[in-house]
């Protein structure tokens, strides 16, 4: 039996990189995923991944930052599964905030799209008996080394996980969030052919290589999965060590 077996999974940003390959870990592990991104196609190509390994899985075209996409997708995932039992907020864009503008985008896709989807999965999560919650965060909400919005959406990422583990632990919800260092995904891929860039993070990464979205799948599993069911508010950093120097 899978790890999740069983276990009905929303995860966003699943069209690519972390949130891909935290779908297709879960669905491997017996979880029937809903993923959703603003990338459909790609989103697609994923679900028949699944679905073709003998996966459980619907795509749904989800704007994170959108709180009418949210409640349609939680009616959606309710309707064809019968309710939600893990959050897994993955969908998230980078750290360019130069202008107002660019901060307001950052902060309403990181920061306002995960605490939207707690806001609405939690009611869900209530009447199911509880629920696991994984919000994926980054370094930059916990150490120093970028002044700019997306420091500011994970730290905020960071800060609302710990305040809803606390407030809907009594409720046998969990809510946990993890910590990635530099993982080459399509967000990220541009610094293997940047020298300098490259040669920064080599020399901040303890581990002699960078991560992969596997190495955030296990933890993500981890937290969706009974395992970890006396894990609460906890902070996972899966960085190759980076955090550690
Ligand atoms: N790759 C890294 O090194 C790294 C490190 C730390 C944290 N993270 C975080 O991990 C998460 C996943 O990043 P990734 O590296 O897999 O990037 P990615 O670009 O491969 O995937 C992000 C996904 O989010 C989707 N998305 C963007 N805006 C959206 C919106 N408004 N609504 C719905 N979906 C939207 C994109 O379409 C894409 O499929 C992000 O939250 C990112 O900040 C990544």
């Amino acid at each position: 039996m899978g790890r999740v077996h069983g276990k009905i999974v929303v995860v966003t940003g699943a069209a690519s990189g972390i949130g891909r390959a935290c779908a297709i870990h879960l669905a491997k592990e017996g979880a029937k995923v809903v993923l959703t991104d603003v990338q459909t196609d790609k989103l697609n190509a994923t679900v028949e991944e699944i679905v073709s390994n003998h996966g459980v899985a619907i795509g749904l075209s989800h704007n994170v930052a959108a709180e009418e996409d949210w409640d349609s997708v939680m009616k959606k995932a309710v309707a064809t599964f019968g309710t939600v039992n893990v959050l897994v907020n993955s969908a998230g864009i980078g750290n360019k905030t130069d202008t107002i503008e660019e901060w307001n985008r950052v902060l309403s896709v990181n920061l306002t799209g995960s605490y939207i989807g707690m806001k609405h999965v939690i009611p869900i999560m209530k009447e199911a008996g509880g629920g696991s919650i994984v919000n994926i965060a980054s370094l930059a909400g916990l150490v120093g080394g970028g002044f700019n919005g997306y420091a500011a959406s994970k730290g905020g990422i960071r800060a609302i996980s710990r305040a809803a583990a606390v407030d809907y632990a009594r409720d046998n919800i969990r809510v946990n969030s993890v910590y990635p260092g530099l993982i080459i995904t399509p967000m990220t891929e541009g610094i293997l052919h940047h020298e300098q860039m490259k040669k920064h993070f080599e020399e901040r990464t303890p581990l002699p290589r960078f991560g992969t979205g596997e190495d955030i799948a296990y933890g993500v599993l981890y937290l969706a999965s009974d395992e970890s069911s006396y894990v609460t508010g906890t902070e996972l950093v899966i960085d190759g060590g980076t955090t550690a120097k």
